[in-house]
């Protein structure tokens, strides 16, 4: 069995002090959950976020890493100064990043190594471009951000993807349950080839796009679907512990 995920991603949102105080109204509120549960914060929230969440079922997660140990990579943050905090999780890929900040499934793939090889759990965020769905490449597209991005990798049910369609990132339109349920369906059965059938079934693979406290049931209840990314309800506690509760 597969053990659902909910993680929230703040993206750019929330002081250290802002974090601090919303993880302690949020901690109570998610500590009978039947899944993991996530807050992946600012890279700079990180300390403050770690000594609220100590103790707590609330694991701690990063939005980016790089992968070199240390050295001239400025404005970059390594796997070692994410560990020393207790950082658990760290997404790679998002399409935020890729969009803007020239993430390519080059970097992806070296990011996720490296990630791997320090013990962080990494959530490999995939998805097409609305373009990319009507002129029916979605299949193609996903494939290769797979293909690309997963190369090298030994043991893929040690991380965790993410099916976020980028058409309904923050846009209030969300992949219908059956959409993405069988968007998701296709992405396991590319990992099936890609690496072996048994280990897909083993690989948690979430959905994040406008989930929110009013669709998450319907989407959560799809067999392929084990979790969700949440950007934007994730910054209202009630919202985001009635995701988790769900
Ligand atoms: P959203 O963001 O829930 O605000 O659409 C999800 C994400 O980008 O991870």
């Amino acid at each position: 069995m597969r053990r659902p995920i909910i993680a929230g991603n703040w993206k750019m949102n929330m002081t250290a002090s802002e974090a601090a105080a919303f993880l302690e109204q949020l901690k109570p509120l998610v500590k009978d959950a039947n899944c993991d549960v996530a807050v992946c914060v600012p890279a700079i929230d990180i300390p403050a976020c770690a000594e609220v969440l100590k103790e707590s079922n609330i694991g701690l997660g990063a939005q980016n890493v790089h992968f070199a140990e240390k050295g001239a990579f400025t404005g970059e943050i390594s796997v070692g100064m994410l560990k020393e905090f207790g950082v658990k999780y760290v997404i790679i890929g998002h399409s935020e990043r890729r969009q803007y900040f020239g993430e390519t499934d080059e970097s992806v793939n070296k990011r996720l190594h490296a990630a791997l090889n320090g013990g962080l759990i990494p959530i490999v965020c995939v998805g097409e471009s609305l373009e990319e769905r009507e002129t029916g490449k979605t299949e193609e597209v996903l494939f290769r951000q797979l293909k690309e991005g997963l190369k090298g990798v030994e043991d893929v049910t040690k991380l965790i993807i993410a099916y976020e369609p980028i058409w309904a990132i923050g846009t209030g339109k969300t992949a219908t349950a059956e959409q993405a349920n069988e968007t998701i369906g296709f992405i396991r059965k590319s990992l099936g080839e890609l690496f072996c059938p048994h280990c897909a079934q083993e690989v948690r693979i979430q959905y994040g796009g406008s989930m929110n406290a009013g669709n998450c049931k319907e989407l959560l209840s799809q067999p392929e679907i084990d979790g969700g990314l949440i950007g934007g309800a994730s910054l209202k506690t009630p919202d985001f512990a009635t995701i988790v509760n769900s």
